[in-house]
């Protein structure tokens, strides 16, 4: 596949004109709001113009006044940078959806979103309580709601002006193809936990046949030790071409046609992040080869966050 020589300057062109969505994204899922402010700033003096974030983290005000910091100090205009944040299972209703979406606009300090997404198919009891529990502590889901009835609250979103494209997270192609036949406006993006433990293969195919775009999350393996960053084929690329396991990591993933958020929390970490250059042909297919296969995240299967704190 052909790349720009510079891969930190990757921007996939998103489907329906929705402008072009930097490959290199930083996420925000950090619990503590004093490190999302600085992590944040460090990430756009870095070189990240990809800002992924969630009502659920319950940090947005933070990203927010760190981007506005950041924009208004460093000469780089709202246009440059690429902003998406995340519907929360418990908003699915149609009638919540808007308020939700200005609730989350508010919080950022921001007149228009890039991206929105649906942040899981599961829909929770609808209020603000994100994380409904009954007397047993088992979550309690929503059978009012249908995803597709979510879909198209979020399309009129779109028709409203002040998001500019919307996506899915958490889902599998059973979940995504039912909605990409009956959707009026397409998913223009799907975000979901890939590395080279977690492929995805058969779901990257069907987005690159679409003009979807598949961003990754867990591009590292979460960071967990044992894991990616000591595989040992990640390790001896790394040696050989003189870069770190997770600048070969994060490499694999644009050129293989994805985008991804890594989420560095110190201003070391970011440059490391965003420093990153192509691998050799050679170096992806061994990659492309590893046989360990590994899901992290569980949040798929019940919509539950696997690495919120509890009562966050
Ligand atoms: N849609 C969803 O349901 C969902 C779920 C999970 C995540 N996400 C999104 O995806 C983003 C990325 O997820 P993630 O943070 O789990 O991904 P990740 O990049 O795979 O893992 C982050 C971990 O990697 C470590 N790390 C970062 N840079 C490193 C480096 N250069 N060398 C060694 N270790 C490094 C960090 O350690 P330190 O903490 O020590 O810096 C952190 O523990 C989140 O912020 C969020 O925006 C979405």
């Amino acid at each position: 596949m052909a790349q720009p020589a510079d891969l930190r300057m990757t921007r996939i062109p998103l489907n329906h004109g929705a402008g072009r969505m930097p490959a290199l994204g930083f996420g925000t899922l950090i619990p503590d709001p004093a490190v999302t402010i600085t992590a944040t700033r460090d990430a756009l003096e870095a070189g990240f113009r990809h800002f992924d974030c969630a009502e659920r983290y319950r940090n947005e005000r933070e990203v927010g006044a760190a981007l506005q910091a950041g924009l208004a100090g460093g000469g780089v205009a709202r246009e440059d940078i690429f902003v998406t944040t995340k519907l929360w299972n418990s908003n699915h209703r149609p009638a919540r959806v808007e308020p939700a979406f200005e609730a989350s606009l508010q919080r950022l300090g921001l007149k228009y979103l890039d991206l929105y997404f649906i942040h899981t198919p599961f829909a929770f009891q609808p209020g603000d309580d994100q994380d409904p529990r009954d007397q047993n502590g088992n979550v309690i889901y929503d059978q009012g709601v249908t995803l597709l009835d979510t879909w198209r609250a979020m399309e009129t979103l779109v028709d409203h002006g002040k998001c500019r494209a919307i996506g899915l997270s958490d889902v599998g192609l059973d979940e995504l193809k039912p909605i990409y036949e009956a959707a009026r406006i397409k998913p223009s993006v799907v975000q979901v936990e890939s590395h080279p433990y977690l492929p995805e293969t058969e779901l990257l195919e069907f987005c690159k046949e679409r003009g979807i775009v598949l961003l990754a999350f867990a591009p590292l393996g979460h960071g967990m030790k044992p894991g990616l960053l000591e595989d040992p084929v990640i390790s001896a690329i790394a040696a050989r071409v003189g870069k770190t396991p997770a600048q070969v990591l994060l490499a694999w993933a644009i050129q293989r046609g994805t985008a991804l958020l890594a989420t560095p929390k110190s201003a070391a970490r970011a440059r490391e992040n965003f420093d990153i250059s192509a691998l050799p042909q050679d170096a992806l297919d061994e990659i492309n080869r590893i046989q360990t296969r590994q899901r992290l995240n569980t949040v798929v299967k019940t919509g539950v966050p696997g690495f919120i704190p509890k009562g966050g």
